[in-house]
């Protein structure tokens, strides 16, 4: 059974090593969480699992690592100074700032009907309540004021200030000259690096439509209230892909990656019957978007919240670039034909003449999807003798670490060499992580590596280097496998391919 609650997994990612509180040792940075040992393990296996599906495993993808700093005109035309912000509204109270819709989402039921029916909405419509209040600001401060909402953080009915957008890009100034022109952003979302670049791919590659380009990278969004571990956080990752069609065809490839990604969280142990499909209502898309599909995992305390969103984003980003850097001066306007203005076109596959490509665009939440990968995998079991094992049962392709070389005697120098030789030969294998054990006695060792995730131990014992009582197991290992428990004697000469055979 998986995770049954947010606690659950937050105690096992920090007791094991998986993720810890970002400057934790100065009292912790909110919004900001850093990777442990274990957790940097997983996270480069989900991220290698989806760029091996969806970039080798393709024909018709590249890749890209853009920069994360962006010109602040990427971000002006591409429209999110104007459009990216969410609504805050603020306690004069005690000046405690929250974002509108989370902190009536945690209001009382009778609450929230209250809001609702003074903003003339349906209180089955939370998105519409939510548009009426920031569409009316001044009616909205009265209206929390009147209905009772409570101020989270002190339990009163605050004195609540108009509702505002709140711009949540990172600014940052470049270079030492701090004149007012002298600013980036930290970007966003990783897409606009993809379209920023996709003139320079096209050239470097001769590619043809219909083409994607994949990135996995950081981005930062500085949230209002950040919360829920790992959830939501100011800095994040994404796996993203721009998938350029031609215009027309777009609904089409929308359907293929709507089903293409639900068979890959299928492969990462995260089941389709744990999903939602989200078809975004019209009201909520984001200003780029002509249709979105939201994927709705459900995660343990917080219900259903998205985990990717599959979005047709038109021809908005590289229509928008074009046009500014037409406007700009940036590309010179060619008489003769008025299409080749547009610097970020590309050839039509049947015509020749160029266009602006439509797009659609699977983005992936890094860190939502290391919360789901281990809320399914989090199992408790009652063993027959009545003791009780938590257990990651991880995809193995997935595990933090493939196998542990467990040594029975740590101070035996004839079985920790066998132990340290067998460790070396599997690393070098190429399967991921191999961990040389010796840490403390075989039970512990057993019960720490069913909590990380680990498919296989394999003890060196006395047997093994002919000190024990039967002769036919030297030059054996037992391995043991970490969901049947079963315990197996495999010839030291065999056990390479055997854990191959196994992990792959
Ligand atoms: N380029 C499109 C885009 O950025 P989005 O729906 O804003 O779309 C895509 O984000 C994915 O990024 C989400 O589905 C989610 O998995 C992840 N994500 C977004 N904001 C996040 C945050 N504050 N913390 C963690 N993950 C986040």
């Amino acid at each position: 059974m998986p995770a049954q609650s947010m606690e659950e997994l937050v105690s096992l990612c920090k007791r094991r090593g998986f993720i810890f509180q970002g400057s934790e040792i100065y009292g912790g940075l909110q919004g900001f969480y850093d990777y442990g040992p274990l957790g940097v393990e997983l996270k480069n296996n989900i991220k290698a699992a989806w760029w091996r599906s969806n970039v080798y495993e393709r024909d018709d993808m590249e890749g890209l690592d853009a920069s994360i700093i962006m010109h602040r005109m990427v971000l002006r035309h591409s429209g999110h100074e104007a459009t990216f912000s969410d609504p805050m509204i603020d306690n004069k109270k005690n000046n405690k700032r929250y974002r509108l819709d989370h902190l009536l989402k945690d209001q009382k039921a009778d609450v929230i009907a209250k809001v609702a029916a003074e903003m003339g909405e349906s209180v089955d419509n939370f998105a519409a309540v939510v548009a009426a209040l920031n569409a009316q600001p001044a009616k909205a401060s009265e209206v929390f004021k009147t209905a009772g909402v409570r101020d989270p953080f002190s339990g009163e009915v605050g004195d609540w200030t108009e509702p505002k957008p709140f711009n949540m890009m990172f600014k940052t100034t470049i270079g030492p000259v701090a004149d007012d022109e002298s600013y980036g952003y930290l970007r966003p979302e990783t897409a606009q690096g993809i379209f920023t670049n996709f003139k320079n791919v096209v050239d470097s590659t001769s590619r043809r439509l219909p083409f994607g380009i994949a990135q996995i990278g950081k981005a930062f969004r500085n949230e209002i209230t950040p919360r829920n571990f790992i959830f939501r956080v100011r800095e994040l990752e994404q796996m993203e892909i721009e998938f350029f069609v031609v215009p027309g065809t777009d609904e089409e490839w929308h359907e293929h990656w709507l089903e293409k990604r639900l068979k890959w969280w299928e492969d990462q142990g995260v089941p389709r019957g744990k999903i939602e499909i989200l078809d975004v209502p019209k009201e909520d898309l984001a200003h780029y978007s002509k249709r979105t599909y939201d994927l709705m995992y459900d995660y343990p305390t917080l219900g259903h919240e998205e985990i990717e969103g599959i979005a047709n984003r038109s021809d908005y980003d590289l229509g928008s670039h074009t046009k500014s850097q037409s406007e700009l001066g940036l590309v010179a306007k060619v008489e003769e034909n008025a299409d080749s203005i547009a610097k970020l076109t590309i050839p039509h596959p049947e015509t020749n003449k160029p266009v602006v490509p439509f797009v659609i665009e699977p983005s992936a939440g890094v860190d939502r999807a290391m919360l789901a990968v281990l809320s399914e995998a989090f199992t408790k079991e009652t063993l027959e003798n009545g003791s009780e094992r938590i257990v990651l049962k991880l995809k193995p392709h997935l595990a933090p670490i493939k196998v542990a070389v467990i040594p029975l005697a740590r101070n035996k120098e004839e079985i920790t060499s066998v132990a340290k030789q067998i460790k070396g030969e599997l690393q070098s294998l190429g399967l991921g992580r191999v961990l040389y054990e010796d840490s403390g006695n075989i039970g512990k060792a057993y019960r720490r590596h069913d909590e990380v995730g680990t498919p296989y131990c394999v003890t060196v014992d006395f047997d093994t280097v002919g000190k024990g009582e039967d002769p036919a197991l030297v030059d054996t290992v037992t391995v043991r496998d970490r969901d049947t428990l079963a315990q197996e004697r495999v010839k030291i000469s065999e056990l390479a391919q055997w854990i191959q055979a196994k992990l792959r």
